[in-house]
């Protein structure tokens, strides 16, 4: 088992996932755990998290130094390495040149290095540096800005490393966590997927018993796969939902019932809610507290229909792991980014909540479907946000701008299907921006609202490169919309990378 000290870092829990698709069990532990409890446990190592904070910052999230005196392996990543350098008398600064994204890695030699060559892409998030080692440690990588980009005391196997090996933008992060897990710490692979398929459908007969589960089913891939479990568990007892909040895309509805058909969902409830949902959010501008004003709306209407089922106790979410993280529920010391609509839940909900998926990343969950015999195209659909295409019209949101979102949205979805690039990219969507600017066409002046194209590559929607989409492509797209969708005089494309820019645009 392999511990991971959750400082509130937004990967942290990538780590922790890093760790069991190497075939190692492993959990997330809180900064202020006793020793004693770290010592029960029986860790085969630990590894320290990134954080938002500073590890000189008084306040910073820290462990108790004793730590260091158990003789477990320790690998600190980010903020990790530089409060071990801090909690060990080395000295910790903020750097003027901060360093973001990408960098060149020289890398000396290592136990922690082994089979990285000379030079390696890392990716950097943080804006503190170590600048003087603790004692008994030596430099193992460096960067151009960042002497002791990485340092080990091999004696005690502490190891850190101001770069992230856990996302997919360090092309050999997984070499380096290999390394460390494997031929520093001993550790043992003993976990894979078919097994925790297991444990969930025990973990939910066991909560569940005989009563009954209402759920919401809201045409994606998360909450189909959650819905599946739950039948293989409790069958029968399982109550489906489909709201219809009028913020779907042209082809949801369609899409959902040809896979309910072909997985045997034979009775979805379908409430048609659209004008209720437009009411709710009239005159409302800001992100939050549109997530928020739907959000309300959705679970009273799943609560009203848990009533109409009599006596359903429980409510079943397809919740993942990023929409905890990103809505900052796991950690008091993780800020809070958006709140993912799962995680927005009333206070005085009366149901109980269960979240089959919520420890689990997208990719994890596809290949649960496809265990569970979920049909493939299906489970590659691209990820689309519980509160739909509301947060994808900036702004307010009313009928005239959802029809032109629902138009862009299917003009720019089905050429990326023709071009045979849907599958090769991991998220794709069009954002209407709420702005008019002058344009000409046939002669006459227009001045129209912008769309705006975004397209991403990720393995884990943590973080996302944009998807390099041939020239030809974006510019039949850009010509479609611009052609036939009324409203709209200008189409952009959206190259920023997730961080510092999310994915979806509220
Ligand atoms: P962001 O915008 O946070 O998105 O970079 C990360 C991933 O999460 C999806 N997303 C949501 N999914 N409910 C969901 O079920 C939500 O409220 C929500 N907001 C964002 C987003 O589409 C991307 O895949």
């Amino acid at each position: 088992m392999v511990g991971v000290v959750n400082f509130g870092g937004q990967y942290a829990h990538l780590i922790a996932r890093r760790v069991r698709e190497l075939g190692v069990k492993s959990e997330l532990l809180q900064p202020d755990i006793a020793i004693s409890k770290v010592k029960k446990i029986k860790c085969d190592a630990l590894i320290f998290s990134g954080s938002p904070a500073s590890a000189y910052d008084k306040k910073s999230p820290k462990v108790d130094p004793k730590i260091y005196d158990l003789n477990i392996p320790i690998l600190g990543i980010c903020y990790g390495q530089q409060l071990m350098a801090m909690q060990l008398k080395g000295i910790v600064k903020s750097q003027e040149e901060k360093q973001f994204g990408k960098e060149y890695l020289e890398v000396e030699r290592s136990p922690l290095f082994a089979g990285l060559a000379d030079k390696e892409i890392v990716w950097f998030s943080h804006g503190d540096q170590v600048k003087k080692l603790p004692a008994g440690f030596e430099v193992i990588g460096s960067t151009k800005n960042a002497r002791i980009a990485a340092m080990q005391n091999l004696k005690k196997k502490f190891f850190g490393i101001q770069f992230h090996p856990e996302v997919s933008h360090t092309p050999k992060g997984n070499i380096v966590l290999n390394n460390f897990l494997f031929k520093i710490a001993g550790a043992k692979k003993d976990w894979d997927l078919e097994k925790a398929k297991q444990q969930i459908v025990d973990s939910i007969k066991k909560q569940v018993g005989r009563e009954k589960v209402v759920m919401a089913i809201s045409g994606g891939v998360d909450s189909l796969v959650a819905a599946t479990l739950f039948r293989e568990a409790i069958g029968k007892n399982l109550y489906l939902v489909f709201i219809e909040t009028g913020f779907l895309r042209k082809y949801d509805i369609s899409d959902l019932k040809i896979v309910a058909e072909k997985v045997k969902f034979k009775k979805i409830k379908i409430v048609e809610s659209q004008n209720q949902f437009l009411k709710v959010l009239e005159g409302v501008t800001d992100p939050e507290e549109k997530r928020q004003k739907i959000a309300k709306l959705y679970f009273e209407i799943l609560e009203t229909e848990a009533k109409r089922i009599g006596s359903a106790k429980f409510l079943g979410q397809g919740t993942i792991y990023p929409d905890r993280i990103e809505s900052a529920q796991p950690t008091k010391h993780a800020d809070k980014i958006k709140s993912h609509h799962n995680v927005t839940l009333p206070r005085d909900l009366k149901l109980k909540i269960i979240e089959p998926l919520s420890e689990l990343y997208k990719d994890e969950v596809r290949k649960l479907g496809m265990i569970l015999k979920i049909p493939s195209n299906f489970l590659n659909r691209h990820p689309f946000p519980g509160p739909g295409l509301a947060i994808r019209i900036l702004g307010e949101v009313n009928r005239e701008r959802l029809n032109i979102i629902k138009e862009a949205d299917e003009i720019f979805i089905s050429e990326l299907k023709l071009a045979e690039l849907y599958n090769k990219v991991g998220q794709s969507l069009a954002a209407l921006i709420p702005v008019k600017t002058v344009g000409v066409m046939g002669d006459m002046r227009t001045y129209s609202y912008i769309i705006a194209l975004r397209s991403i590559n990720t393995e884990d929607f943590m973080t996302a490169d944009w998807s390099k989409i041939p020239n030809n492509v974006l510019e039949k797209v850009s010509s479609r919309i611009v052609n036939e969708v009324r409203g709209v005089n200008r189409v952009v494309y959206d190259i920023t990378q997730k961080p510092p820019a999310t994915i979806e645009y509220e």
